[in-house]
């Protein structure tokens, strides 16, 4: 297993390319080689929705595998701990007037497949945008691609009418592959959006413009052409402080952050968010003042706003001390049993499992009369532990019943066994097994089954 701090130093940017360099348009056309021959299905069905492939196709089966995982359905996953966690958040400090209900709509059943627009046109990233590239997108055709950020679904959800929304998925990048990158990763965006009145918090009779009057206003390198100074001031105010008390609820407020400028096709000014986590200054975040001319292709003419969207691995694996990006992938019992059962808002740390396989046996017995099953239930796991030591991982009780008939009551426990120095054989945690029921006879009257 890797060791949490070296892994921390080399965590490079959740949010990938889309913060990447404006200036790169040169090698990305010469880069962009055609795509490898792949065997291709006809057709592609993802989320109710099915698309006639061609040539541009470059999904491979581990990707589309991935699609079908959905690990923020998965309870006992940290991300969906995560996930709840944030929006929790969100729902306590921002509501509508009145406060009956929240603020933010939460929007988690977006498809995967979009269209290139959603993905790139309507955010307006440039025509020769890295992002675009084959070899950084996983293209089902040429006009539609799995989605490479959440911020693919700002502009049609705008368009239906939303102010203020929260996003959350999975997303997929042909990205590198290391500790923290992985091709499917999870984002949660957010959109909000202000009139002047709500920006300025203004009174009847009170005015204060967001958009400039002269025509020919210029883009500065902090403010877009269409906005005032004030405006752009209490945007980034309003979006900084919302991100700053996110980031205290997450990581304490005693954690240092930092604010540095960033680039984004779609927000401008852009800014990137840092925490300092062990000794090292990390990103966590990408965010900015969102383009005026995407509000108003999506139909919004009178209001300005933000945006931000968040890497849920890269904040997960801090929060919980995960040190590698594919244990959210995985289905050890070690690993999802640290997350199961617990609340949105619980502190808890990894604790690194071992890469020895499992071993499982199940112990079944009466309880003596009398016995209550939580009583027996202490008492099995203490015989256990001590029995066991270092090589019991996990402790379910799996069945409980009562025989009326006989007057009998019976519990049923799974062990899990693993060692974290080697594989263990049947025939050793046998001895170990055979000793637990010897003790639970001897010590407290139960009969086997
Ligand atoms: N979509 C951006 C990314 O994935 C993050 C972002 C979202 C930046 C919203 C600004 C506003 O890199």
């Amino acid at each position: 297993m890797l060791n949490c701090r070296v892994v921390i130093t080399r965590l490079a940017s959740p949010l990938g390319c889309f913060q990447a360099a404006r200036a790169s348009t040169a090698s990305a056309a010469q880069a962009d080689t055609a795509p490898p021959k792949r065997q291709r299905p006809a057709k592609f069905e993802a989320d109710g929705q099915s698309f006639v492939t061609d040539d541009k196709w470059n999904l491979s089966p581990a990707v589309i595998k991935l699609m079908e995982r959905r690990l923020l359905q998965e309870q006992k996953n940290p991300l969906t701990l995560l996930k709840q966690r944030i929006v929790n958040h969100f729902h306590g400090k921002y509501r509508k007037p009145g406060g009956r209900s929240p603020l933010y709509a939460v929007c988690e059943q977006e498809p995967r497949v979009v269209s290139t627009f959603a993905n790139f046109d309507s955010l307006l990233t440039p025509i020769d945008h890295v992002s675009r590239r084959s070899s950084d997108t996983y293209y089902v055709n040429e006009g539609h691609c799995l989605r490479a950020h959440t911020s693919a679904h700002q502009h049609k959800l705008m368009t239906q009418g939303l102010d203020n929304f929260l996003v959350v998925g999975d997303v997929y990048r042909r990205d590198e592959i290391d500790a923290t990158h992985y091709p499917c990763f999870h984002q949660m965006e957010a959109v909000r959006l202000y009139s002047a009145d709500e920006l300025y918090q203004t009174r009847a009779g009170e005015e204060l413009a967001v958009f400039e009057e002269i025509p020919d206003a210029e883009r500065k390198p902090g403010k877009q052409e269409r906005h005032t100074v004030d405006a752009v001031k209490a945007l980034e105010i309003r979006l900084k402080s919302t991100l700053e008390d996110l980031s205290d609820a997450l990581f304490g407020p005693e954690c240092e952050k930092r604010w540095v400028d960033a680039y984004f096709p779609f927000t401008h000014p852009s800014y990137e968010l840092e925490v300092k986590y062990e000794g090292k200054w990390l990103e966590v975040l990408g965010c900015g003042i969102m383009e005026q001319k995407l509000l108003e292709s999506a139909g919004v003419t009178d209001k300005v706003g933000w945006a931000f969207g968040i890497g849920l691995e890269r904040i997960a694996m801090v929060l919980y001390g995960v040190p590698d990006i594919r244990l959210f992938w995985s289905r050890d019992s070690g690993f999802l049993s640290q997350f199961e059962g617990l609340k949105p808002e619980d502190d808890v740390k990894y604790k690194p499992i071992s890469a020895h396989p499992q071993v499982l046996f199940d112990i079944s017995f009466w309880l003596p009369a009398g016995v209550a099953f939580d009583d027996m239930r202490a008492d099995v796991c203490d015989v256990i532990r001590g029995a066991g030591g270092e090589l019991i991982e996990q402790v379910k009780l799996s069945d409980e019943f009562e025989n009326k008939k006989k007057g009998k009551n019976s519990q049923t426990y799974r062990i899990v066994y693993r060692s974290n120095e080697k594989a263990l054989s049947k025939e050793e945690v046998n001895v170990v097994h055979k000793s637990i029921e010897r003790e639970l006879v001897e010590k407290f009257g139960v009969t086997m089954r």
